[in-house]
Formats: C-alpha cells, structure tokens, sequence
C-alpha cells in the first residue's frame, strides 16, 4: 500500500445539497414514494436487503424471454444471477423499442469531428444491427465465437456490438487509440474469428488510417477468418482479397429481420481488456443479464434518465464507461445519447459547449482530466454558450480534486446541477460507489455504495477502519460484476478474492468519513491512472524492454497536473548502447508502437541498475519515493542500495 497516499487525507467540509423541488421529480424519489420509503437512510437500509432489493429493482428495466429461478447463487468467488433466466440483452436495448412508440425515437445523434451530423433512431439502428448479425451468420459466426472490434466513435461502433450479441457471439472492443500490437494481443487472447475495423477516422483535424494499423496486428493473428470493413472517411484500404470484406457490401441484401439468441441470462456479453500488475492484460468477462440490471438501474437513477433527456457520456466507447454507459444503459432506457467522434478542444476549446448547446444536452458525464483541461482554457469558451438545458453532471476515472468539482459545479452547471462522481471500474461493470441526484455531496467523495451494493475499507487484519486509509473493499456480490477473466482462472482468484477471503478486494486506497462517506485516493497497487485510463506499470516495463537496446526498465506514476498521473521510466540499457537523445526519443516511441500513444513515458531516465530486492523484484515504492523527493524508508531488503542515489541524480 502506498503510505504516502494515506498521508494525504482530503479534509473537505463543504457540503451542497440539490434542490428540493429538483429531488421531487426524480426517478429515485418516485421509487422511494412507491415502496412508503420516506427518506434516503430508510433507502440505503431497504438495499442491505439486497437480494430482495435487486429483485424489485430488475422487474422495471429488463424483460426475461423465461423468468429465473433464483435471483442470485453465490460460491465465491462465482457468482450467477437471475439463474435460469432465457434472456438477451439486445431485446431490452433494441426489440422492444423497435416495437413500441420509441420506434422512431432518436436513439445516437452523432456528430463527426469535422462538424457532419447524423441522426439514428431505434428503428434505423435495429436495422442495421439486424443485418449486420445476418450477415456475420453468413460468415459462420456462432453462438460463444468472440469478434475483435476495432473502431473508432461512429455509430457503427454499438451496432458491431449489438450486432454480436444479438446472435450471441462475444464482443471484445478494443480502443482505437491502442496500437497495432496491443490490438493484436488482445484478439490472440481471445482467438477472434472475425475482425470488425473501420478504413480511417478524425482526430485533431487528421485522419488516422485504422485499416492499415488493424493490417499489422492481423499479420499475425491466426484464428482470424474474416475482417468486416466499414467506411467512415472513404479512403482506399490495403485489402486481403478473400478475408476482408465492406461493410456495407455484405448487408446489402440481408434481411432486416434477424431473431435474437435466446441465451442463458449468464452467458457471456463481452471481453473487455484491462490492465493489472503484470504485464498481460486480463480480459475481464461480462455477462447479459445481470449486466443489462446493473448498468440500467444505476443510469437510471443515478442520472436520472428520463425521456425527454439528452444524454452525452464523453467517453470513448473502447472503455467500460462507453460500454456500459454510452451503449447499454441508455439503450435499455431507451434514451436519446450523443457520441462525439473528435477531441475535446477540437478546432476550437469549446467544442463541447457548443454540442451541448447545439443539441439541448440535460446531463453530461466526463472525466476530472477533461474537466480540468477545460478549466486550463478558462471559462471564456462555456461563457460564450447557453448551458441550460444541463441538469445533471458526472464524473470519473479518477478522484476529482475539489478545485476541478467547484469549477465544473460554478461554471459548467452554474450551481444548478449535482455533480455525481460515480466510483467504479471495468471489473464491477456498472456505478458502484455514487451519490444519487439527492444526497448531500461533498466535493472529491463519490458519497457512499448505491443502494443494494455495499463497500467498505478494511485494514490490513480485514477489520473495517473509519477515517483512516484502508483498502476499499466490495462485501458481496452484484448483478454487474466480472464473472472471470477469460482463460484464467487462477489470476481471478488471486487478484480480487485471496486477500480477504469471498470479499472483492477493489485495489483502491480509501477513507472512509464519520458520515460514512468514501474518499477514493487512488490505486494501491502497481497500476497507473493516465487520464482517468488503466495502465500497469510492469506493461509499461515490457513494452521499454522489449526494445533491442534496452536491458531493464522501472515504471513509477509521478502527480500531474492535468493527467492524474504522468508515467516516469527508469531504463537500463545495454552494454552496447549509447544513452543518447535520439534514444530516449527511439524508446518513447517504441513504448506507443508498443502499447498505444498514451502509455508513452512522460520521463525517460537513463540508470546503471534500478533498485531491486534480492529476489530480483524492482521496488516501485522506493523508486518513486526517490523520485518525488520523499524518504525512501525501510530499504534494508535492497539487493543493490546504491541504485537508490542513482534515481535521485537520474540523467
Ligand atoms: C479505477 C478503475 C470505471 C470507469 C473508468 C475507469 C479509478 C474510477 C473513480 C472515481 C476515484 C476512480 C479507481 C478505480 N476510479 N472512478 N469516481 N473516483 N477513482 O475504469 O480503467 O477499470 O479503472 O479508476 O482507481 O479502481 P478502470
């Protein structure tokens, strides 16, 4: 655990409380009204009740194909919910609005970097999706087969998704922004028969040609048949004649009826690649059912999805907050959403503000690292568009520091909406740890576990430890949660549930407040949090040492402003090579080539040894004390202490 995160003990004491007339018309106060609860301590108290409470919960939000047996069977660290069940969760986010008064309902309204508009209702998007899933039949995609998506934000993106469950294949997305090579391991993990891609896509008023990088990675990945091709920019592609296939040829005379896989409510929805402490990412599994309950509900009452609401999650879809909260949950709600192809400040910074103006967005739902790179621009650019149809506003990815809340609350939401900072991860699969649009906030505390979940902070001895840092722990199971991480087993059982026996170990340093409110303060592990995103330090490390020159390498997260966390490498190289800058440059680049742009190191530093204990482990925890200057503490198991001095003098 890191100690000096412990140290750091926000103490905030500003409390905002929401409006009282705002509370009344909320989705969460009309269920409290139903079941006689008169206020949100009775609310928190009826979850403790969880199995009851998800039961009630799951009758408003989804519809079984045959109802289950049993709500939850729980042999840790396994859980199965709705057992029994017949379900799909394509029928909630797109059957049964296609055959209801939602038929021609905006579904996505999708605005391109380059300022093209397209408009998706759910009738348009049953379509496609239906002739896509066709169409992927035609190809001998089956029930269990997994399909590598790689797209960027465009509308067909959801459809390759919906089109894979809909017939009951495994999706597994991985982000655009991830490189060639990080692609290709991830379909090799999951042994993808088909590929979804796209030709190119904008980005800083640019093209990134998608095919050709998904052309590399596909030179080597065996179980890959077939690679379905969708245009977005119209740029000619390299093509493989024989396995790669357009898009928009092979649906061209499908039907636009396609039935949906009658599946059992705990098969598997999707793969979604996270990063851990080694240096292989786990595939982290999800499930329909249990999925399709989790992410509705909390979208639901902790945004207060309603009709009438223009939703824009800001996040990329190759994320689990894209997954489940630009894909799933606003479908299930049968919401109308945005999605956003470009950057953020592109071409001018207020781009956001002017979508949101443009389209009468009601709630927005981003990151602190956006917001504060907002705040950097300063509120000239929000003050030049009428915000008013905001309501509500989120956050995540990472702890908001109480600067970058009050900006957002003051100049975003003009001191009208709630900020709701949703604690969560790829793992729990739907908000975890979260106010509700009427409990007090404070800023920087995503408050408390939502109703029917339930978190604690436990020391070392598993006790619970109130005002003091402890790790953040999830004390039974819930209808979202990871069933596994795909083809292993034993890293499942190690990582989350072998610390504390059958309690989730969530990897988080917390406090937890005397009115029971929880401070995240970050990981407690080796994993960096970049803008909000994952990334393992010791991945990092493979990926330096994976270039020719380099013999070893030690990755520390170092405060930044506008990141979270900047990534610093410490390399060793070899005998033979010169620690030059045309090296340093070489390596930063190979780690993008590697991994993606955004694990490139923000430091390189060039040492003769890195800190290591006898058993050859790199110690992190000393290496980054050195680095920020801190004490370095107990090094007496050191195999090599004069590497400590070394860090502190890096070149
Ligand atoms: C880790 C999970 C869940 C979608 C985004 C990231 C950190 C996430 C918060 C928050 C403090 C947060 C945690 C968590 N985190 N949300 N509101 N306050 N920390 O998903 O890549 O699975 O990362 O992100 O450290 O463990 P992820």
């Amino acid at each position: 655990m890191a100690e000096e995160n412990i140290a750091v003990l926000l103490d905030e004491k500003r409390v905002f409380k929401p409006k009282e007339e705002f509370v009344n018309q909320t989705n969460v106060k009309q269920w409290m009204d139903k079941h006689n609860i008169k206020n949100l301590d009775e609310l928190y108290k009826k979850g403790e009740n969880w199995e009851w409470f998800w039961e009630e919960i799951s009758k408003d939000l989804v519809e079984w194909y045959k109802p289950y047996d049993k709500v939850v069977e729980w042999n840790p660290p396994y859980a199965k919910w709705f057992v029994g069940a017949q379900y799909n969760i394509v029928h909630d986010a797109l059957d049964k609005h296609a055959k209801s008064w939602r038929k021609n309902k905006v579904a996505f309204i999708f605005e391109g970097e380059p300022g093209d508009v397209q408009k998706w209702t759910y009738n348009d998007l049953y379509i496609e999706v239906n002739k896509l899933a066709n169409a992927m039949k035609k190809l001998g995609v089956k029930k269990g087969d997994r399909v590598g998506i790689y797209m960027p934000m465009i509308v067909e993106l959801p459809i390759a998704m919906l089109a894979c469950a809909k017939i009951g294949a495994i999706h597994s997305v991985v982000f655009s922004g991830f490189s060639a090579n990080a692609f290709r391991d991830r379909v090799n993990d999951s042994e993808a028969k088909l590929v979804i891609t796209c030709d190119a896509f904008w980005r800083r008023g640019k093209k990134v040609y998608l095919k050709e990088q998904a052309d590399v990675a596909l030179e080597e990945t065996p179980s890959v048949q077939h690679v379905i091709v969708c245009k977005r920019t119209e740029d000619a592609v390299p093509w493989t004649k024989g396995r790669d296939l357009w898009w928009n040829e092979i649906i061209k005379d499908m039907s636009k009826e396609c039935e949906t896989e009658r599946l059992d409510a705990d098969d598997p929805l999707f793969f979604l690649y996270t990063s851990g402490t080694t240096g292989k990412p786990k595939g982290i599994i999800h499930t329909h059912g249990g999925y399709a309950v989790g992410t509705a509900y909390t979208l639901k009452w902790v945004f207060d999805m309603k009709d009438e609401d223009i939703w824009w999650c800001a996040a990329d879809i190759g994320w689990i907050t894209g997954h489940s909260y630009i894909v799933y949950a606003p479908l299930i709600l049968g919401a109308t959403s945005v999605i956003y192809e470009g950057a953020p400040d592109w071409l001018q910074p207020d781009r956001w503000w002017d979508i949101i103006e443009k389209y009468n967005v009601t709630t927005l739902y981003t990151s602190p690292t956006s917001i504060r790179l907002f705040m950097r621009y300063g509120e000239k650019w929000p003050q030049k568009h009428d915000l008013s149809s905001l309501r509500l506003l989120g956050s995540v990815g990472e702890p908001i520091n109480p600067e970058a809340w009050m900006w957002y609350y003051k100049h975003i939401g003009s001191e009208n909406c709630p900020i709701m900072d949703t604690w969560w991860q790829t793992e729990t699969g739907h908000f975890y740890i979260s106010p509700l649009p009427l409990t007090p906030l404070k800023p920087g505390s995503a408050t408390k576990a939502l109703p029917g979940l339930s978190a604690e902070v436990y020391n070392e001895k598993a006790e619970p430890v109130q005002n003091a840092g402890g790790n953040l722990v999830l004390t039974h199971p819930w209808p979202g949660m990871l069933r596994g991480i795909y083809k292993n087993p034993e890293r499942y059982q190690e990582t989350y549930w072998s610390k504390f026996k059958s309690i989730y170990l969530a990897g988080d340093v917390t406090r937890k407040d005397d009115d029971g409110f929880f401070w995240i303060q970050g990981r407690a592990d080796d994993v960096l949090n970049v803008s909000g995103h994952r990334i393992g330090n010791s991945e990092v490390e493979s990926a330096l040492v994976s270039h020719p020159m380099v013999a070893e390498a030690a990755v520390i997260g170092k405060p930044h402003e506008l990141k979270g966390e900047s990534i610093v490498s410490y390399v060793v190289l070899k005998e033979d090579a010169d620690p030059t800058e045309e090296l340093r440059k070489a390596l930063w680049a190979h780690v993008g080539t590697e991994m993606g742009k955004i694990a490139r190191p923000d430091e390189i530093w060039f040492v003769h040894d890195v800190p290591k204990t006898r058993s050859g482990k790199i110690m992190r925890r000393v290496i980054r004390a050195k680095a920020l200057g801190k004490d370095t503490g107990d090094t007496s198991t050191l195999a090599n202490p004069e590497a400590v001095d070394e860090i502190g003098n890096a070149k």
